[in-house]
């Protein structure tokens, strides 16, 4: 089981702010992926349960929104926008740069694991465009310079553990 007493506590204590039982579904979804690293079939399964769902609604929301991963990530999950005003300012060389330096496409994870890359749609920072979001930080103004400094700076975060 995903949903431990951890999780269970923390939806009991925004349940009283939401109008609907159906409204804790983003939030609960986020605990059981920080907790797991992405949403398999069986936790939707388990959230439609315990939210009393259908699970194919909770596949809905999960496919909706690029932040619930579908599949196992890297330590590390880089996810460039690649919308409008990103691409207008050089988000897709940053992503050939990343594939290239990561030697896997979009949608893989590098044979190490430390690696996740994928291309996402707005993350709502357009004015500080093209921005990359690693993990749960975000990454702004970025250029291929910037972008190598980030990149070269995880790897050794990560050689040291
Ligand atoms: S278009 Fe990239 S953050 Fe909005």
């Amino acid at each position: 089981m995903i949903i431990d007493q951890e999780i269970k506590q923390k939806m009991d204590k925004l349940r009283p702010y939401l109008p609907t039982e159906q409204s804790l579904l983003l939030p609960l979804l986020h605990a059981m992926q920080a907790k797991e690293g992405w949403i398999s079939v069986e936790a939707m399964k388990e959230a439609a349960d315990y939210l009393n769902l259908q699970p194919a609604r909770v596949q809905e929301v999960v496919s909706f929104y690029t932040m619930y991963n579908r599949k196992p990530v890297g330590k590390k999950h880089v996810q460039v926008c690649t919308n409008v005003a990103c691409f207008l300012r050089g988000a897709d060389k940053l992503v050939e740069g990343l594939e290239k330096r990561l030697g896997v496409h979009c949608g893989e994870t590098t044979a190490d694991g430390k690696y996740t890359l994928s291309e996402v749609e707005c993350l709502a920072a357009c004015g500080t465009a093209p921005v990359m979001q690693i993990n749960d930080d975000y990454y702004e103004n970025l250029d291929e310079k910037t972008v190598k400094e980030i990149m070269d700076k995880l790897d050794s975060e990560l050689r040291n553990g």
